[in-house]
Parts: structure tokens; C-alpha cells; sequence
């Protein structure tokens, strides 16, 4: 059975797009077959791949508006090891061109089902929102993963966050899980962040699994320019690396 993993946080710049790069990269270095689809106008994914968003004639918005039942996710193959669905900034009007749209919040998961059967793990990069395009990744997904950020105010989202994805569970998608929590940008020298990250693991720890924190270092931030996952880099991060196959060996036990 494909996994469909959605990496959502409403929060900004939490690493979801770090997170569903890497993810699946390592993934891929497993030998599992992964689809990344890109489902934000901000196109960060698209570019982090080493892609021009703005080159791009046909994007995830043309499969999720087309009138057509059949117009498939245009699919970018073999993008470091890995299958892309990109992304530009058309999409922003999904948002409004869908609200008519029958059926809408299942219509990413209809433009995704014929694909299932090519991937073991198709990776959903979410905005940093609670709209539309988040709603309709989570209908679409099996499991979801939360990037958060060991800063402070991280938790303050947590309880829209979660009430966001009972909803979901509730209405629309029953079989959704919670893959788990995963700290991101830990700076372990900074007494916040590790009170932050305690915080983190106390309260949620009873509910979701908390992976190992992933943290915060010039290399990754890096990797994001040069359009490659870290591990293709000329400056990795080895610890960095094993905590992105940490947490691959996690999602093939989801
Ligand atoms: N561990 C890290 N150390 C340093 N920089 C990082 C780390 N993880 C991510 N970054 C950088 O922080 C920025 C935000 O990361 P990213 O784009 O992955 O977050 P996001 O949650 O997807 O943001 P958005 O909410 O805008 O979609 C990027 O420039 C990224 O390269
Ligand atoms: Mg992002």
C-alpha cells in the first residue's frame, strides 16, 4: 500500500519543505519508489529540486482545475532519484477556483489515485496554512507528519493544528494518522530551545511519537540554494543525514 504522507504545519518556515526533500531522498536511497508533490503557490519545493517554477507550463494546479476527469499530475521523472509533481505560483488561485468545484476537498486525492500504484511514498508538501490546498493534501494523505519549529511559540499552533486534523479524521478522511512530530531548527547550546523541545516531548509525547530533532545548520540552508537534497552537497552534514534515515526507516514502519 502507497504511503501518502502530508508534511503540514500552518506555522511558516518550519522545515516542511526541508523535511519532504530529504525525506524522500533518503527514502529513495532505500530503493522505495517516491513521488514528491508540491501543493504550494510558493513553489519552495520546486525550486529547492533545482527546477525554475516560472518555467513551468504545467504545474499540480493544471490537474487540480482542469474541467477534464482525465488530465493527469504532470510528473517531472527521475529528479535526483526521485519524481516530482511541481508547483508555481498559479496555484494561488486554486484556492478560489475550487471553491465552486463539486466534491473539492477530495480533489487532490482523485487527480493522485491513478499514480498509487507507481510509488511506495508520495510526499505532500503543504503550505503553511489551515486552507483549502492543506485540507485537500490531508484528505489525500494516509498519514501526516508535523515539522516544529524548537522555538518558543511552536506549541501555541499545536492545538489548532491537531483540532484541524481530528476535523479531517472526523469528516472527511478517517483512516488519517499522525505519523509523528518532528523538532526542527534545535539549537542544542540554546537553553530555550532546549526547554522548548522538553515542552515538545511533555506534551505531546503521550499522544504522537516525537523523532529525534533535526538541527539547525548552515548545510541545509545551503543545499536549499543549490537545488539538491544535503546528501548530494559537496558540505553534508553526516549527523544531519542520519537523522533524515532515522526517520525514512520510521515512515517504512507507519
Ligand atoms: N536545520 C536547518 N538549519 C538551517 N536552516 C534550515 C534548516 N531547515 C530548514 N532551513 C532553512 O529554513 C528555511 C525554511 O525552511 P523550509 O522552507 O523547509 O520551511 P517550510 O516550513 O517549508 O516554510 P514555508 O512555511 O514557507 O513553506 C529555508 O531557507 C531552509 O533552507
Ligand atoms: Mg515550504
Amino acid at each position: 500500500m502507497t504511503k501518502v504522507i502530508s508534511l503540514f504545519n500552518q506555522a511558516g518556515g518550519v522545515a516542511k519543505t526541508t523535511t519532504a526533500q530529504n525525506l524522500g531522498y533518503h527514502l529513495s536511497l532505500r530503493q522505495h519508489r517516491v513521488l514528491l508533490v508540491d501543493i504550494d503557490p510558493q513553489a519552495s519545493l520546486t525550486t529547492f529540486m533545482g527546477l525554475e517554477p516560472s518555467d513551468l507550463e504545467k504545474t499540480i494546479y493544471s490537474a487540480l482545475v482542469s474541467e477534464e476527469d482525465d488530465e493527469p499530475v504532470p510528473i517531472h521523472q527521475d529528479v535526483h532519484g526521485m519524481d516530482l509533481a511541481p508547483a508555481n505560483i498559479l496555484l494561488a488561485n486554486a484556492e478560489q477556483e475550487l471553491i465552486f468545484a463539486e466534491l473539492r476537498e477530495f480533489r487532490l486525492k482523485e487527480v493522485l489515485s491513478p499514480l498509487l500504484d507507481n510509488y511506495d511514498f508520495i510526499l505532500i508538501d503543504c503550505p503553511p496554512s489551515l486552507g483549502i490546498l492543506s485540507q485537500i493534501s490531508l484528505v489525500a494523505s494516509t498519514h501526516v507528519l508535523v515539522p516544529i519549529q524548537c522555538q518558543f511559540k511552536a506549541l501555541k499552533g499545536t492545538d489548532s493544528l491537531l483540532k484541524t486534523v481530528a476535523r479531517v479524521q472526523r469528516k472527511l478522511n478517517r483512516s488519517l494518522k499522525i505519523a509523528g512530530f518532528f523538532p526542527t531548527m534545535y539549537s542544542a547550546n540554546n537553553s530555550l530551545d532546549q526547554r522548548t523541545l522538553e515542552s515538545i516531548r511533555e506534551q505531546l509525547s503521550p499522544i504522537v511519537t516525537i523523532f529525534t530533532p533535526l538541527p539547525r545548520a548552515t548545510a541545509v540552508a545551503e543545499a536549499a540554494e543549490y537545488g539538491k537534497p544535503l546528501a548530494l552537497c559537496p558540505n553534508k552534514n553526516p549527523a544531519i543525514l542520519h537523522i533524515f534515515d532515522e526517520i525514512a526507516i520510521a515512515m517504512e514502519e507507519i
